[in-house]
Parts: structure tokens; C-alpha cells; sequence
């Protein structure tokens, strides 16, 4: 079983805190996996062109194309991204938007996988969690669980964040704030963050060694996807 992780933070791997708690995921599933980053890809969000029907390949040319056939050829995911704005990044929204190219004439490439989903923000991550987990479902993809942590915001390392009275390290500790790697968030000094990464690794892994029936999988997904359509057309 192979598990792709792909991690949505612009941030180099040693100071996102979505790239470390998606890699903890992965090491946690006992699976084999490969880890992504998007840092430095240049990936386009969809652009509805349709050039896609026919054979369910994104036309677009850019740096998906290396992407794509691992995206097929995974089990399952675990995906990741940072909180911008309270929703996940424009980097994981634009990949995610272009997963469009699977789904077309009942393209089942990607039914009835399995997914988590990680999200991180300053504040919190549910956000990006539960964006990733919805745009997932419109190709069957069942996100078994989500991980949310808070990461360090830039105000943490931009060089006025004692002082400037927008920053998060201000709104958080008041005037004369002394930014320190004890104040400073980091997800893998969370506790309840971490064991509930490895909680959501280890159950991917069960679950992918526990006879995956994506077909089960499959048919579950779209039954939920029905009943959020029901009515609205
Ligand atoms: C443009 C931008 C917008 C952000 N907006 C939010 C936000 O709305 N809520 C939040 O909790 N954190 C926000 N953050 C903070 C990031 O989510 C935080 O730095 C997080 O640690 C990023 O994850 P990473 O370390 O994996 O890059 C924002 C950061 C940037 C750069």
C-alpha cells in the first residue's frame, strides 16, 4: 500500500508545521509513502476548460503533469495545508481544484481512496481541514480524519512582532510582548496534536490493511454527496 502526503505550505520543510504533521501521519500508517511538497511547484488553480472530458487528463500545462500519475497511483492521502485566511492556502486549493480531471464519464480513478486531512494556522487549522476534506469528497475520497494545529505565524519571525499592534504575538500577550522559542507555536511540542497525527496514521494504516473496499468506500460517498445535492438543482 502507498500513501501520498502532500503538503500545501509555501514554507521551507524545517519550519512549516504542516509539512512535519503530515510527515507524522505517514510514518505513523506503517505504509510505504512518498512525500510532497508544493513549495516551489508552480500549479495553476482550474481554468475550466474541459479539455479534460474526454480522457480525464488535465490539459494545463504546468507542474501537475509530474504530479499526476502519483495522485493515481496512491492508495490514499494525507494532505495538508496551512491556514490562510480561514481556509486552506491557494496552493492546496488550486491542486485540489484541478483533481476536476478525474472525474469526468464516471472516471473512477481516484473512488473510494482514503484520505487525512491536516490543516495549520496561526490560530488553529480546522479550517483548511475541512476544505480539504470537502473538495476530496467530489471524487469519493473519504477523509477517515483530520489533524489541526497551530503553527507559527510569520509575526513570529518577521522582525516587528514585539512591537506591531496587528501582529499575532501582540494580540496574543499584550504590550511588551518578548518573543521566545517557549512562546513561539510549534506543532511538535503540541501534545494532543501529535498523538492524535499519529492516531490518524495508525488508523489510515488499519484501514488500508483491513481489506479497503473502495467499491464500499465508493458507494458511501456518493450517497452523501446525493443527499448535499438533493433538492438544489
Ligand atoms: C497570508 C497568510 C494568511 C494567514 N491567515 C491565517 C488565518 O486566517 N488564520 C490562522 O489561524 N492563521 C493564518 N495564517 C498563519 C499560518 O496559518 C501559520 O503561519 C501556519 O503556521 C502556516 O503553516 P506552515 O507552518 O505549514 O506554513 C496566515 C498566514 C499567511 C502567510
Amino acid at each position: 500500500m502507498l500513501v501520498l502526503g502532500i503538503s500545501g505550505s509555501p514554507r521551507k520543510e524545517e519550519t512549516s508545521g504542516t509539512y512535519k504533521v503530515v510527515k507524522t501521519v505517514l510514518e505513523a500508517s506503517g505504509c510505504d509513502y512518498e512525500l510532497l511538497s508544493l513549495r516551489g511547484r508552480n500549479i495553476s488553480g482550474c481554468i475550466a476548460c474541459l479539455g479534460c472530458v474526454k480522457d480525464n487528463v488535465c490539459k494545463v500545462e504546468d507542474d501537475l503533469a509530474q504530479l499526476r500519475e502519483k495522485i493515481v497511483n496512491a492508495d490514499a492521502y494525507v494532505i495538508g495545508a496551512p491556514n490562510y485566511y480561514s481556509g486552506m492556502n491557494v496552493a492546496m486549493h488550486a491542486l485540489l481544484e484541478r483533481f476536476f480531471q478525474f472525474r469526468h464519464q464516471e472516471g473512477s480513478l481516484l473512488w473510494g481512496k482514503l484520505a487525512v486531512a491536516v490543516g495549520i494556522g496561526g490560530m488553529g487549522g480546522s479550517f483548511p481541514a475541512d476544505d480539504i476534506e470537502r473538495l476530496l469528497s467530489y471524487n469519493f475520497i473519504e477523509t477517515i480524519a483530520k489533524v489541526a494545529g497551530q503553527g507559527a505565524a510569520s509575526c513570529f519571525s518577521c522582525g516587528y512582532g514585539e512591537t506591531c499592534k496587528v501582529g499575532v504575538p501582540y494580540m496574543a500577550y499584550g504590550e511588551g510582548v518578548k518573543i521566545t522559542e517557549d512562546n513561539t507555536p510549534d506543532v511538535t511540542k503540541q501534545a494532543d496534536v501529535m498523538h492524535s497525527a499519529v492516531d490518524a496514521g495508525k488508523l489510515l494504516g488499519e484501514r488500508l490493511l483491513d481489506g479497503h473496499d473502495r467499491m464500499a468506500v465508493t458507494q458511501r460517498m456518493q450517497q452523501r454527496l446525493m443527499e448535499k445535492f438533493k433538492g438544489t438543482v
